[in-house]
């Protein structure tokens, strides 16, 4: 990710004014008034901007070139339909969660596997998600806070959830040791892979950068066991991990070390 130069501003018949001003004095980066015509693109151009933070009745969304990200919790609810009827979930699995485990996201991006861990691991457990790109924390943030799936137990797993706006690296540097039961990373850009529909516009917004050494071993003094979302076995096994999980036709692969 580079270092985004971005804006706020507001659904033109949002009515909502007044909140991108808050937003906007939150970030320290200009609020642009919305002129009676004109696109997000123009307003990006207009004011050399990379991304719009923009105040709608839905909820915050952020323009790019790429197009809107908001937050939609569809992915994990869908997979949690396919837990709650008892199928098996290969993120569930290779973390080997149970009811009141303590997890680690490093990488929350749209928070969908931390939905699903969060789920889990249920009310006794707890799970932390950190992202590093300020803006999707922040919409990921408020979309756990709030967004009404109309199942009372995804919502309550998505309130439980702390997003923390951060690098993981710096996360893993300031817990303390063993504060968590498992640590996962799902960088998955590594190759610049096709994105998926949804992850398209998160893209511009993402923190880029590879596991490597370095963060393995403070992942693993955090949390005795570690896990990575991955496509090449090859890359997993460099990083020390011994075990590999993932379905058998899904280019996906879970990366497991234990301490
Ligand atoms: C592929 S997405 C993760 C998707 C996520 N697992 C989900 O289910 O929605 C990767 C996300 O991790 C963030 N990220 C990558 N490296 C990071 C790091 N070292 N620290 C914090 N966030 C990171 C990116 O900004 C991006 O939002």
């Amino acid at each position: 990710m580079m270092q985004q130069k971005f804006a706020v501003t507001a659904g033109r018949n949002s009515g909502l004014q007044w909140q991108a001003r808050v937003w906007a004095q939150g970030f320290g980066v200009p609020y642009l008034r919305r002129g009676r015509s004109g696109s997000l693109e123009e307003l990006c151009q207009k004011h050399n901007v990379s991304a719009l933070l923009v105040a709608t009745k839905l909820g915050p969304q952020v323009f790019t070139e790429e197009g809107r990200f908001f937050f939609h919790p569809s992915m994990a609810d869908l997979r949690l339909k396919h837990v709650a009827a008892g199928e098996s979930d290969h993120l569930i699995e290779a973390l080997a969660l149970k009811p009141g485990m303590k997890v680690l996201d490093c990488t929350l991006g749209l928070a969908s596997d931390a939905i699903v861990a969060s789920y889990a691991v249920g009310a006794a457990g707890k799970v932390v998600g950190v992202e590093a790109s300020p803006l999707l924390a922040f919409v990921v943030a408020r979309g756990l806070a709030c967004y009404e799936t109309g199942r009372q137990d995804v919502d309550a797993a998505m309130r439980r959830i702390k997003a923390v706006h951060a690098r993981a690296d710096d996360y893993l540097m300031n817990v303390s040791p063993d504060s968590f039961d498992a640590v996962y990373f799902d960088p998955m850009f590594r190759f610049g892979v096709k994105t998926s529909a949804n992850m398209k516009p998160l893209r511009p917004l993402a923190y880029e950068k590879e596991v490597n050494a370095e963060i393995i071993e403070l992942a693993l003094k955090a949390a005795p066991r570690v896990v990575i979302k991955e496509r090449s076995e090859s890359f997993l096994r460099s990083l020390g991990c011994t075990e590999i999980q993932g379905g058998r036709y899904s280019r996906v692969k879970y990366g497991i070390i234990r301490r």
